[in-house]
């Protein structure tokens, strides 16, 4: 089956249509995936999967060495590899999945280093409505800035930290990992992309704690900037998820943020995510 690959936003995003991850790519095909995900900016939408977890890891593991979660409770059992996302619960009342991943802009697994290479997310469940991801675009973020700012942030150093997210944004979050087991992590501000060279934005508000050398004051001043500027609607890309869609994006390159406006609506968003490692520059 011969497939096609769509652009779905001007700033970043493109879709793939008519391609099977159950079946291993040739070597062709998987460089022209790499290559359309690198024009896409990061984030490539592959259609209509019906996705064993052994394919998608598979067919991760064709990026680099795949991580398995901190978060152990939401390991797939058999499948360590895949960490679910998920509302819901088994027979027993426990839940499937982590019901709260992701609900604030950030860059998957940015509190190691090296921080992880892409994530697939790929989805067996949606609501009928809402559930979205949101996307942007860090280079283009980065090359919009004036260059006063860009040479006042050359050459800081921010530092990530796993125990952060809870503290900001749920008491509840990440009980199931030992933040001890996570010392924090410092990585430049402004990061050059492993593969392209490009200069991206690299802090966010889910893990990124402060500046170095900067008081607490002007690191929060500066921070809030930075993740108000990134998150303009021009460098973001929104998707809405239909059954069988397997997102590849980039964590180098963009940052995302799951919209959880649905639980009202009595919607199941059910997911599978792999996350490939990193490697050091
Ligand atoms: C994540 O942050 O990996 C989850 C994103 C999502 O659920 O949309």
């Amino acid at each position: 089956m011969t497939h096609c690959i769509n652009p779905l936003s001007p700033t970043l995003g493109a879709e793939v249509v008519g391609l099977d991850l159950n079946e291993p790519l040739s070597d062709a095909v998987f460089l022209e995936i790499e290559r359309a995900w690198q024009d896409a900016n990061g984030v490539l939408v592959f259609r209509g999967q019906d996705l064993a977890p052994e394919a998608q890891i598979a067919f991760s593991r064709r990026l680099g060495d795949l991580e398995v979660h901190v978060a152990k409770r939401y390991l797939l059992p058999g499948h360590p590899e895949i960490y679910r996302v998920s509302t819901k619960q088994d027979a027993n009342g426990k839940a499937m999945g982590n019901p709260e991943s992701g609900r604030y802009w950030h860059s998957d697994l940015s509190y190691l280093d090296p921080p992880a290479k892409a994530s697939l997310l790929y989805a067996l469940e949606v609501p009928p409505i809402g559930g979205d991801t949101m996307f942007t675009n860090m280079a283009a973020a980065h090359d919009a800035l004036s260059e006063p700012v860009r040479t006042m942030l050359n050459g800081l150093m921010a530092v990530h930290d796993y125990s952060y997210v809870r503290r900001m944004f749920s008491p509840g979050f990440g009980r199931s990992a030992d933040p001890n087991q996570v010392p924090p992590v410092r990585h430049p501000v402004v990061r050059p992309h492993c593969d392209t060279g490009r200069k991206t934005i690299f802090v966010n508000p889910g893990f990124t704690t402060h500046i170095e050398g900067l008081s607490r004051h002007e690191s929060g001043a500066v921070l809030a900037f930075l993740f108000e500027h990134a998150t303009r609607p021009e460098f973001v890309y929104r998707h809405s998820w239909s059954v069988g869609d397997a997102v590849l994006w980039d964590n180098r390159l963009t940052m995302h943020h799951a919209v959880h406006d649905f639980y009202e609506t009595g919607g199941v968003r059910h997911m599978h995510r792999t996350t490939v490692m990193g490697t050091k520059e």
